[in-house]
């Protein structure tokens, strides 16, 4: 199926690949074009294990969007969230209860605009250009604001996007700074790409075949991502690898152990 003409001004639109549209094509989504579909194929030639990554991320996500509206969850703040496609938030949400309402953010501006072109029309979402360091560009926002019900519940979602946020910035702290401007009883979603040799390998490899930087990640341990929550209490089952995070056994389990490179969590607030 062809792609919507849906292009950020200012951009070579589809000719210019972006990480985010690669996600999509990875998770066997549409919006995505042959620009982004090629930059997807060179990074899965270095690290095969990519698009099984972004899957588990992505079940991760359905298994606790979920739960969250089941415990009566209908508000959701999700940081870096790439594209709103796939089965992302307010797909699952809304599905589960259709008032659910979702305030989505990205940094990468033409993420943000191509997104807003997606979600035309739908008056529970709201997509904002942030930088997950500055959370009052998140917790001030006028969309959020007028959305959300701040003496609601709400879940703010970080999947997998904390490893974009060095520890020099203080990621523990700024999920405090989050969960305490989305009010008493905000749930925390956290998954998180760990650290693995494999991986790093892969990456050394695809700078050196393609003569391109890349970007130091903060890929953590789950020892690590562990002090991220630091302020919150983790729910059962912990703090476990993403496939084992309450598998849901009626669809296909993410189930290769030698890919289990990713932890997930529910927490709350103490
Ligand atoms: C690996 S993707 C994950 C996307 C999505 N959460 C998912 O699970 O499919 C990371 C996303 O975070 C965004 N990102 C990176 N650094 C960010 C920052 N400092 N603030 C907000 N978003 C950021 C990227 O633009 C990208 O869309």
């Amino acid at each position: 199926m062809d792609m919507p003409p849906i292009w950020a001004p200012g951009t070579k639109g589809p000719e210019t690949p972006n990480i985010a549209r690669v996600r999509d094509y990875w998770l066997g989504g549409t919006r995505n074009s042959a620009a982004d579909r090629r930059l997807g194929e060179q990074f899965t030639l270095c690290a095969p294990q990519l698009p099984y990554l972004a899957r588990t991320h992505r079940n991760f996500l359905r298994r606790v969007v979920t739960r969250l509206v089941g415990d009566g969850i209908r508000q959701f703040v999700d940081l870096g969230t790439g594209m709103p496609t796939m089965g992302n938030v307010h797909q699952v949400a809304q599905q589960c209860a259709p008032e659910c309402r979702v305030v989505y953010t990205d940094i990468d501006p033409v993420v943000v605009t191509e997104s807003r072109a997606l979600l035309e029309g739908d008056d529970r979402t709201a997509y904002i250009l942030a930088d997950v360091q500055r959370p009052e560009q998140v917790l001030d926002s006028p969309a959020l604001r007028r959305l959300l019900d701040l003496d609601e519940p709400v879940a703010l979602l970080a999947i997998d996007v904390l490893h974009h946020i060095p520890d020099s910035a203080g990621p523990a702290e700024l999920l405090t700074t989050y969960a305490d401007g989305l009010g008493s009883g905000c749930r925390v979603a956290l998954s998180h790409t760990c650290r693995h040799e494999q991986l790093l390998d892969a990456m050394r490899l695809y700078s050196d075949i393609y003569n391109t930087p890349l970007p130091e990640f903060a890929f953590r341990t789950t020892a690590e991502v562990e002090k991220l929550l630091a302020g919150f209490e983790i729910t059962e089952p912990g703090l476990v690898p993403i496939p084992l995070w309450q598998p849901d056994l009626d669809t296909e389990p993410d189930q290769n152990p030698e890919h289990f490179s990713g932890c997930a969590a529910l927490a709350y607030r103490s």
